[in-house]
């Protein structure tokens, strides 16, 4: 099967990356992709590209090339559907904020709308992909809305996970470790697959395309996001150890990263992970092994979101104690408020919470992100609904430049490991805050020994 058109819908941190990388390397496929969201589209479709919605290193020159030639940002989602072979299913699945399983299991709502609309739409067989992370066996839920809503054509159902990060979005598209695909194994399944295949191969090795059924697909990437935030919990855990017993964290990482079998990467102690992945995906993890009756699998997994929580919430504690028991009135800076470097995302972002617990405490916080609005910020603290959008307001106060941000400021917070942060001028900084003046930095990136001869009092992670 050739294939010349794809959609996907959903215009968000998955879709348009994935989608824009497709179309650079598949010059001979169109891609559209759709979205409900009006105002995310017509800034996908922004003349300068330095304006699309999502920042990403690389992205905004990938868009340029290929927008307007074979890549394509639209509301018309029904045409979309209607003209594309292969539809990427790429919407959000947020953690249940309502009902059974709420807080844990993934919100299916937004997918089972779109197997609707594709059932209505649909005139001729569709691969549809799953891009979005599911729980398992979502694929057969999405098969039997469309099996049975269906104008009576033919759906194979392929899972394809993502698996790239954030702020590297662009470089692991371009060079996947791996491309997971799932399907069925009939010989329906089997074509359906290797158009997908098809299509990786266009810049992919095939020996990086693993092919499997569609269940070990959807568990795969659960597996995966929970072993990499596992790792991160376990070098945190470990960092607190260290604070008491006089260790440092950075040498017992390096240690033992050099063991083989273990490996150096994600073994950085920081604030506490965030994104919209690590989280989400244990929680469903959790829920799907208690549906189970598998409570100690259960109870395991949920130790790692357990010990995320104690980090962010252990960093406020450690701030309002340092400072002598109360940050009333006092301003706070953070440095960064993206959940990681290279990335406006701040989907649960440990400064979110660490902002929250800072202002029920009275302190005035001051922000500086390179990327982040002040609206962003705003609305995430309103999201927790822990006092009025008002209160929220008058407690953080955004600033464009970090000098202006520290301004006298009684301490500054490292929450996003933006590598600018590390070549300010620290000296002048110093000079313009309450003394002591002190730097807690959540990501171990700033030079301690000299922020500490310049006269600052720094408290990094595990040391
Ligand atoms: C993650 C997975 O890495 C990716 O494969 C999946 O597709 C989506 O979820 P992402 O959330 O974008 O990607 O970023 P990631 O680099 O994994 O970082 C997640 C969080 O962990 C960030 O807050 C980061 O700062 C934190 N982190 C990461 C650490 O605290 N220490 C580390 O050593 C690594
Ligand atoms: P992710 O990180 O998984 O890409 P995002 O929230 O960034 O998640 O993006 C998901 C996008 O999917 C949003 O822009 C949202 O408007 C869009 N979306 C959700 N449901 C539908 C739907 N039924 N049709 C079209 N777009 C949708």
């Amino acid at each position: 099967m050739e294939i010349t058109k794809i959609c996907c819908i959903g215009a968000g941190y998955v879709g348009g990356p994935t989608m824009a990388v497709i179309a650079q390397k598949c010059p001979h496929i169109q891609v559209t992709v759709v979205d409900l969201n009006e105002q995310r589209i017509k800034d996908w479709n922004d003349p300068n590209t330095d304006n699309i919605p999502i920042y990403e290193p690389g992205l905004a020159k990938i868009v340029a090339e290929a927008r307007g030639r074979n890549l394509f940002f639209s509301t018309e989602v029904e045409k979309a559907i209607d003209e594309a072979q292969i539809i990427f299913i790429s919407v959000n699945t947020p953690t249940k904020t309502y009902g059974k399983g709420k807080g844990m299991a993934a919100d299916l709502k937004y997918i089972e709308l779109c197997a609707r609309q594709i059932a209505k739409v649909a005139k001729q067989n569709k691969i549809v992909v799953e891009k979005s992370t599911l729980p398992v066996r979502t694929a057969e839920a999405i098969k039997s809305i469309l099996d049975n809503t269906g104008n009576g054509v033919q759906f194979q159902i392929l899972s394809n996970p993502e698996f790239l990060a954030e702020g590297t979005a662009v470089t692991d598209l371009l060079n996947p470790d791996r491309i997971l695909i799932g399907g069925d194994t009939t010989p329906e399944g089997e074509t359906a697959i290797n158009a997908l295949v098809n299509v990786y191969a266009n810049w992919v090795n095939r020996d990086k395309i693993l092919t499997t059924n569609v269940w070990s697909s959807e568990l795969s990437k659960l597996t995966a996001n929970a072993f990499l935030a596992q790792r991160i919990s376990s070098i945190n855990a470990m960092s607190e150890l260290c604070e008491k017993t006089g260790a440092d964290v950075n040498e017992v990482a390096r240690a033992i990263g050099m063991d083989s079998r273990i490996g150096p990467k994600f073994l950085k102690a920081s604030v506490g992970f965030g994104g919209s992945c690590f989280q989400k995906d244990i929680l469903n993890l959790v829920y799907i092994a208690k549906t189970y009756g598998l409570n100690e699998v259960a109870d395991y997994w949920e130790q790692v979101i357990i010990m995320n929580d104690h980090q962010k919430r252990r960093f406020s504690n450690k701030i309002v104690q340092t400072l002598y028991n109360t940050v009333a009135d006092k301003k706070i800076t953070f440095l960064g408020w993206a959940f990681k470097k290279d990335t406006n995302d701040t989907r649960e972002s440990a400064a979110i919470y660490v902002a929250d617990d800072l202002i029920n405490e009275q302190a005035k916080i001051s922000v500086y992100d390179p990327k982040v609005s002040k609206n962003k910020m705003l609305s995430d603290l309103d999201y927790l609904e822990t006092r009025t959008a008002d209160q929220n307001i008058k407690s953080l106060t955004v600033f464009n430049d970090a000098y202006d941000a520290c301004k006298g400021s009684h301490a500054i917070a490292v929450l996003t490991e933006w590598d600018e942060f590390t070549t300010y001028d620290w000296q002048k900084i110093y000079q313009s805050m309450h003394k002591p003046a002190f730097v807690f930095d959540g990501r171990n990136i700033l030079d301690a020994k000299k922020l500490e001869s310049i006269g600052f009092v720094y408290k990094g992670i595990g040391s």
